[in-house]
């Protein structure tokens, strides 16, 4: 299987102006100029050139040497694939890709050590799982048509490209056994309708791209168990998404929420709620009575006020993550079950938390030097056997209530 995309005109955009190797570079793990021939080596046709030759992802890339990043690209997805050596010619490889229409790239090396590098590291990206393709990073508009031979597609990683909404997703359901798609940075506007058909998708990925609504058709999705939306601009979620009941991590964070979307009481199943760097004000700790999560990360919000559950406990939160949230006060003794707080960065003056559970206490933070007052409001202070592993230090808190004393805290960093 060969991508020839001079052959399909419109499956490349090299748009001047667009970042077209964001996150590319990394991605990157052999590059040089080589002799390359493409097609069967008797065919008397195909001359050596010089080539720009990348081993980037799961793909060879060809390209002119000159205009590496403008010019015509040839991408051979190695995945499934063989790479060989070419006895005839010294230091020479074969680059075979998968599939009835396979097509060959030979590529001649300068040296043996340069030959066994190159052999090495494509082997190794060839004998890959055929199921699982990776073309992150490739400036696509559409699906290269030679991708549908693989018919059995369970994981596509098409992160920073640029799918349309018209032609290159719609084509995404001829895979029906896709489980994870990531169609993240793709600079998408509106959700893909067509991503609803795609019912067998356990994992979807969404985050980076500039979605302000999702459709209600989103709750036809119902397998789906992971929802990354983050970095999008958002502000509500349709109500229909309570029939989501699978949906176990929902990333929302760096949107536009100015408070917890209230459909989320309804999603029974989730377990981890991602809302950092939102416009969120206030935070109710009674209202995350209902809401199911065990993880919750609030950081680099404006949380200007965390209102009290009173004296009911909320016993299902685990972990708590309110970093950079500009807090002066925060009380969350009312967390029976609370493991692990991360409230580093603040400018807390009095923290309350519960010890029953509690095993990890950030709070570390670089405000002004005022002396930390440690103060357990408990009888048994005297058995606090953690203070060898704390580290205390000078910051603006003053006050510290530990209610009752932990038994199990391992990690206490306070330090300015
Ligand atoms: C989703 O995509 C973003 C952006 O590409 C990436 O940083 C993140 O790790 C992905 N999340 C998961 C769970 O794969
Ligand atoms: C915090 O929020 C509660 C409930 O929304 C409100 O009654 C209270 O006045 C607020 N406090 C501050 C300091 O804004
Ligand atoms: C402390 O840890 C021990 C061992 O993991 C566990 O049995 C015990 O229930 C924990 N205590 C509390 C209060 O969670
Ligand atoms: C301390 O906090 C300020 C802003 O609050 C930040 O600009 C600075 O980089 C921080 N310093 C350190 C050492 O973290």
């Amino acid at each position: 299987m060969i991508l020839f995309c001079a052959m399909l005109p419109s499956c490349l955009s090299f748009l001047t102006g667009k970042p077209r190797s964001v996150g590319g570079s990394e991605r990157v793990q052999l590059s040089g100029v080589f002799n390359v021939r493409k097609g069967k080596l008797a065919l008397p046709v195909n001359r050596w050139s010089k080539r720009q030759v990348t081993l980037s992802g799961t793909c060879l890339i060809v390209s002119s040497v000159k205009h590496a990043h403008t010019g015509k690209m040839h991408i051979l997805p190695l995945i499934g694939g063989k790479v060989e050596e070419v006895k005839r010619h010294s230091h020479c490889l074969a680059f075979n890709s998968a599939g009835p229409q396979s097509q060959i790239y030979y590529v001649s090396y300068d040296s043996y050590a340069e030959h066994l590098r190159w052999h090495r590291m494509a082997s190794k990206i060839a004998s890959q799982r055929v199921n699982s393709v990776d073309l992150s990073c490739c400036s696509l508009e559409e699906l290269p048509s030679q991708l549908f031979y693989s018919q059995d597609l369970t994981h596509l990683n098409l992160k920073h490209n640029f799918m349309s909404l018209q032609k290159g997703v719609p084509a995404l359901t001829r895979f029906c056994k896709l489980r994870s798609l990531s169609l993240s940075n793709n600079a998408l506007s509106e959700f893909p309708l067509a991503l609803c058909d795609i019912t067998s998708l356990t994992e979807l990925n969404l985050s980076g791209n500039r979605l302000s609504c999702l459709p209600a058709e989103v709750a036809t999705m119902h397998n789906l168990q992971t929802l990354l939306l983050d970095g999008n601009i958002l502000s509500s979620l349709p109500a229909e998404m309570c029939s989501l009941e699978g949906l176990t991590y929902l990333g929302l964070s760096f949107n536009c929420f100015s408070g917890v979307p209230p459909i989320l009481e309804k999603l029974r199943g989730m377990d981890k709620l991602c809302l950092a760097g939102n416009r969120l004000s206030v935070l109710d700790m009674a209202a995350l009575q209902w809401l199911p999560a065990r993880y919750i990360d609030v950081r680099m919000n404006r949380l200007q006020n965390v209102t009290m559950a009173g004296s009911e406990q909320l016993l299902h939160i685990i972990q708590l993550d309110m970093r950079d949230a500009g807090l002066q006060k925060l009380d969350v003794s009312c967390l029976g079950k609370l493991e692990l707080l991360r409230c580093d960065r603040n400018c807390l003056s009095v923290l309350r938390v519960s010890g029953h559970a509690l095993k990890s206490l950030h709070a570390s933070h670089n405000g002004t030097d005022t002396l930390i007052i440690v103060r357990f409001k408990t009888d048994k202070a005297r058995h606090v056997a953690f203070t060898h592993t704390a580290v205390l230090g000078f910051a603006e808190l003053m006050q510290l209530e530990v209610q009752p004393v932990p038994e199990n805290l391992t990690v206490l960093d306070l330090c300015r």
